[in-house]
């Protein structure tokens, strides 16, 4: 039988990683909007690509939690997106009520799914998300940092004039302002990015990284990214559903790992059926371990402000 993925929320996240699931034919998908009649168009018109891409994957869309029931894994990209001017942080609240309820009626109908958030300000609701599922924090994870990476990757791949395909570029920290894009851990082919570009060239790449969601949003006017945050999440997704045991930067609950406790953060886990199967506890220079820090000062202000 195949797996069952639901994804909460069929907007541009929603959607497009739904498409990528059902394109690739790697689950079931169930589509969930509160918006009526959305989920089910656009789950019915990606069933009618299913032929097109010879894929056998189910897809439904629904405005009822019952129909999630059992799934493998659930995916809540549900939510409001930035606006021009709006940081990750401002939708705080407002994001925090619907992921709450989301997660509600994902751990009432399927209380043995692995859950990845996308929601923001995600590392603070997939907190969130583990509080008021109360799963094991090995089933709740957020997605940030392969997005990050991959914007980095981007950049590097321009700069250098060589395929994305070669470079493997790491972030870590929270998905958000102060996040550790790591040029120590970056390579192109092996070769370590240090050797490769100026320390001046590798910082302004790292700003744009850090502003990377920022720069689309202030160019797409409404709304945020959506092609390469829904190829990331998908990228976790397959991981999981695969038991690939990637290794990947996301956001996990920390237990003492990079000197921290109660806190979800990006960091590099091993991704596979059982969800974080392991975090990869990597020694970071003192400079790096205050960015680190800094970083997670803005989660923890976030979880304060909610009281979780
Ligand atoms: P969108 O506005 O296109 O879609 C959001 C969907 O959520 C809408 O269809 C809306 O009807 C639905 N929704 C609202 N309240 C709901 C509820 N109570 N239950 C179920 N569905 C509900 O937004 P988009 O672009 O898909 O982004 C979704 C979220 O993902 C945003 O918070 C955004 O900031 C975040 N995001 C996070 C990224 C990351 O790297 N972690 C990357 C990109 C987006
Ligand atoms: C992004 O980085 C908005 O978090 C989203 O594009």
């Amino acid at each position: 039988m195949k797996k069952k993925v639901s994804i909460i929320g069929a907007g541009n996240v929603g959607a497009t990683t739904a498409l990528l699931i059902a394109q690739s034919g790697l689950a079931d998908v169930l589509l969930y909007d509160i918006v009526d009649g959305m989920p089910q168009g656009k789950a019915l018109d990606m069933a009618e690509a299913c032929p097109l891409w010879k894929s056998s994957s189910a897809i439904v869309g629904t405005n009822s939690y019952a129909d999630t029931s059992n799934s493998d894994l659930v995916v809540i990209t549900a939510g409001l997106a930035r606006k021009p001017g709006m940081s990750r942080s401002d939708l705080l609240h407002a994001n925090a009520d619907i992921v709450k309820g989301a997660c509600s009626e994902v751990a009432k109908y399927s209380p043995n799914a692995i859950i990845v958030v996308v929601t923001n300000p995600m590392d603070v609701m997939a907190q969130l998300a583990w509080k008021t599922t109360e799963f094991s924090c090995k089933r709740v994870m957020g997605m940030g940092g392969i997005l990050d990476a991959a914007r980095l990757a981007a950049f590097l791949a321009w700069e250098l004039r060589v395929s994305p395909e070669d470079i493997d570029a790491m972030v870590l920290g929270g998905h958000g302002d102060d996040m550790l894009p790591l040029p120590r851990f970056t390579t192109v082919k092996g070769v370590p990015l240090t050797e490769l570009l100026p320390r001046k060239k590798i910082q302004s790449l790292i700003e744009r990284t850090r502003n990377g969601g920022a720069e689309i949003v202030s160019l797409l006017k409404s709304g945020s990214a959506y092609y390469a945050p829904a190829a990331a999440t998908f990228q976790m997704v397959k991981s999981i559903l695969l038991d690939e045991k990637r290794m990947l930067p996301c956001a996990a609950f920390l237990n003492g790992e990079y000197g921290m406790k109660d806190i979800y953060m990006g960091v590099p886990v091993i991704l596979g059926e059982t969800g974080v199967e392991k975090i990869v506890d990597v020694k970071l220079t003192r400079e790096e371990k205050a960015q680190f820090r800094k970083s997670s000062e803005s989660v923890r202000k976030m979880i304060k402000l909610l009281g979780i």
